[in-house]
Parts: C-alpha cells; sequence; structure tokens
C-alpha cells in the first residue's frame, strides 16, 4: 500500500536571485506589492538552489510541509496557504505523460490534500534570499503537479510574489524585472526576463557569507518600518528607481560591466541609506560589510575601471559581481584580505581556488586592498561561494524526491 501515486508526485529545483536594483517597501501588504520596480540576476542552480517535492493524495488529510526537514505548521501560514490556494485554482485535468490515462479530472482536485519538502542547499535566511528560491520552488512544483494553466503570461509569477516578493524573480533564469504593476488587483505586478541565461555568460558572482546567522530583522517587519519612516525611501522610489532600471537593463543587454557594475553598487548603497534612514534604523551591514566594499573600491581603483561590483541584501553578506576574466585575481586578493577560518574551503568551486591560488597578483593591487580593509582577520569571512548567471526553475527525476510513496512523509 503506498500514501500516494508516483505519478502524482514531482521534484523540482529552483534558483535564488540577487537584486541589483533593490526592491524594498510595499505599496499593499495584503497583495505584496512592491513600491517600485526592481531588478535581479538570476545564480546558477549548480551552486545555490532550493529543492522542493510536492505530492497529492486523496489519502491525506490535510496539507502538510516540511521546511529543511522540520514539520511547519501550514494553516497559521498565510503566504503559504495563498500560494497553494491560488495554484490549485488553476488546476486542470492532469494527464499521465506516458499512457494518455487521466490521473485526475480538474473538478475532482478539491478532494486532494498535498505534502510538500522543500530544503535549501544554502543557510536559510543568512541573508541569501532564500525565501526567493523557495516559493518559486513551491509555485513551480505545484503548478506541474495541478497540470496549472496561467489565464495570462506571468501569473505564476503573481503567486510567487504573494509567498515572497522577490520569489517572482526567480521564476526566470538571466536578468529579471519584477515590474510593479498599476492595476488595483495586482495581476499585473509580474516577472519579466530582461535577458535570458545565455545572454552574458561571463557574469559571474561571488558571495562572500560573513554571517551565516538568522538574520535580526526580517524583510518584511524592516520595509514596514521603512515606508512608514523613510521620507529618503519614499524619494527613492518616486523619482530615482525609474531611471537607473532603464540604465542597467541597458547596460546588462550591451554588457556594459561598468555601467552594470556602478549601478548596482549605488542601488545598493542607497538602499542601506534608506535602512539608516529608518526611525528606528536598521542595520543590515556590518564592520565585514564596509570592508568588503572598501577592498572593491580598492580593486576597481587600482584597474582604474570598475571591475567588481558589491551589493547586500537584508544582512552583511557580500555578493560580489565581476567578469570571468577577472574573477581568479579578484578571488586571489580577496583571500588575503578576508581569509577564510582554518580548514575550510577557499571557496565552493575548487578548480577556481587553485586558479586563483595560482595567480600572480600585482604586489601593488595587494598593497592597495590591504590596505583599504583593516587587519586581515580569518574568520570575518566564513566561506565564499562562486557562481554565475544561471536558468529558471527545474523539473528533476524521481532521484532528488524526498517524499517516502510508502508514508507520504519527509525522507
Ligand atoms: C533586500 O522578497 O524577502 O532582498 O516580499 O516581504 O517576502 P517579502 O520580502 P523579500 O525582500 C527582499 C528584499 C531584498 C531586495 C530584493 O531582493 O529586491
Amino acid at each position: 500500500m503506498s500514501a500516494f501515486d508516483e505519478r502524482l508526485c514531482v521534484t523540482c529545483s529552483a534558483p535564488t536571485n540577487i537584486a541589483t536594483i533593490k526592491y524594498w517597501g510595499k505599496a499593499s501588504a495584503e497583495l505584496n506589492t512592491p513600491i517600485n520596480s526592481s531588478v535581479s540576476v538570476t545564480l546558477h542552480q549548480d551552486d545555490l538552489k532550493a529543492i522542493t517535492t510536492v505530492a497529492a493524495s486523496r489519502s491525506f488529510s490535510k496539507d502538510r510541509l516540511w521546511l529543511n526537514g522540520k514539520e511547519e505548521d501550514v494553516e497559521s501560514n498565510k503566504r503559504l496557504t495563498t500560494v497553494i490556494k491560488l495554484v490549485r485554482a488553476l488546476a486542470g485535468d492532469k494527464v499521465d505523460a506516458k499512457t494518455g490515462e487521466v490521473l485526475v479530472y480538474k473538478a475532482d482536485w478539491p478532494q486532494y490534500h498535498v505534502h510538500i519538502a522543500s530544503r535549501n542547499t544554502f543557510p536559510t535566511a543568512a541573508g541569501l534570499a532564500s525565501s526567493a528560491a523557495g516559493y518559486a520552488c513551491l509555485t513551480f512544483a505545484l503548478a506541474q503537479l495541478f497540470a496549472a494553466c496561467e489565464t495570462y503570461d506571468g501569473e505564476l509569477t503573481a503567486i510567487a510574489r504573494q509567498g515572497s516578493g522577490s520569489a517572482c524573480r526567480s521564476l526566470y533564469g538571466g536578468f529579471v524585472r519584477w515590474q510593479k504593476g498599476e492595476r488595483a488587483d495586482a495581476a499585473d505586478s509580474i516577472a519579466v526576463q530582461v535577458a535570458d541565461e545565455a545572454h552574458w555568460p561571463e557574469l559571474r558572482a561571488l558571495i562572500f557569507v560573513a554571517s551565516a546567522a538568522k538574520k535580526g530583522t526580517s524583510s518584511t517587519s524592516g520595509m514596514g518600518t521603512s515606508v512608514a519612516t523613510s521620507e529618503l525611501l519614499r524619494h527613492r522610489a518616486a523619482a530615482l528607481v525609474e531611471p537607473r532600471l532603464a540604465a542597467i537593463e541597458a547596460a546588462y543587454l550591451a554588457r556594459d560591466f561598468a555601467g552594470f557594475g556602478r549601478a548596482t553598487m549605488v542601488d545598493s548603497n542607497q538602499f542601506h541609506a534608506t535602512c539608516l534612514d529608518t526611525y528606528p534604523p536598521i542595520f543590515y551591514m556590518n564592520d565585514v560589510s564596509r570592508a568588503l566594499v572598501q577592498a572593491v573600491h580598492a580593486f576597481n581603483a587600482h584597474h582604474g575601471a570598475i571591475r567588481a561590483a558589491y551589493t547586500f541584501d537584508a544582512g552583511p553578506n557580500a555578493v560580489v559581481y565581476t567578469t570571468a576574466s577577472d574573477v581568479a585575481q579578484l578571488l586571489a586578493v580577496m583571500s588575503r584580505a578576508f581569509p577564510v577560518p582554518r580548514g575550510a574551503p577557499a571557496c565552493s568551486d575548487a578548480a577556481l581556488a587553485a586558479e586563483a591560488a595560482a595567480e600572480d597578483v600585482p604586489e601593488a593591487l595587494l598593497a592597495a586592498v590591504l590596505g583599504a580593509v583593516r587587519e586581515p582577520r580569518a574568520g570575518d569571512v566564513q566561506m565564499v561561494y562562486a557562481t554565475r548567471v544561471g536558468d529558471g526553475p527545474r523539473v528533476l527525476g524521481a532521484a532528488d524526491r524526498m517524499l517516502d510513496p510508502a508514508t507520504g512523509l519527509n525522507t
């Protein structure tokens, strides 16, 4: 006896994304719409991703969820129940791809409950947008399970948005805009792909994990306080973001790193300035973050051009964008300025770490970067992830399944 029909079970993965023009502030908390449009790079799933298995069965007595192996209450989680309800509303006839047999008729879906098991391959809530990958993955996996049909383009991104705003951008690869939308029902507050993952394959990202601890102020509550108190945020959303979005999209399409990098750094700095302008102020960056900023500026000053660009989300970790031709040298200097703890791998990508170790770094560059940061202290940076631009959600095979067909429970 099995708990669910394996043909009514899907496992998917979804990427995270790191905004270069930030979403900060909600126009409607109810619909989870933003006060400004935003844009992000989708990161490759080889490195960081969410994996989610969903299964449906008439024998399940209620919807259940396991997150990173721990069961969470579904009923009390409004965002989760909203996403499940909205994807379920788009359900169609579920047909077995091999035989053409109808496994579940559209009208019968209300008799089914779902079990969901999800995990991240990176530290949850360390400011690495784990909720983005998680809700994108859930929305995408449920859409596969229910054979959901969108009633308009981008409807699934509008659903993912209601799980977590930034999640809507993780439903596409490459460079993605979340347009804030104008309609009262927010149906046009959706993600749109600006360029796919093949457009700029040389783009790289190094993620410097300054702390893998759960962050202090959640994005949702931080944004609430910022919207209520920061005049700078109001001005930013009303006057500054739109021209910056147009500029960064043009730079990305032209593969102009200097233009892309400058807009990225300026916008990250402005986002954190709005946090400081919030009353009481919110601090996401710490001394290590600020040292990382100075190191990147020293690197660029040495080269006389913007060749690396940092951005920080709601946490102290730096994501530093660069290109394939500079990534080994950048990692080499940064590893000297921010040595990881003894015994830890220098970088998630062993081949790149070896390339960086073999780099012949000019003395002047090293002196400039080391001079810009205070005394290097092992452990200020815990870990460095190396990654690149990647594709959108994928359907995986049974080998990645996280629900046991015999029991219906998380494996
Ligand atoms: C700083 O998408 O996590 O990463 O919609 O409340 O779930 P909620 O917020 P969330 O906020 C992300 C904020 C950010 C900037 C960004 O990703 O654009």
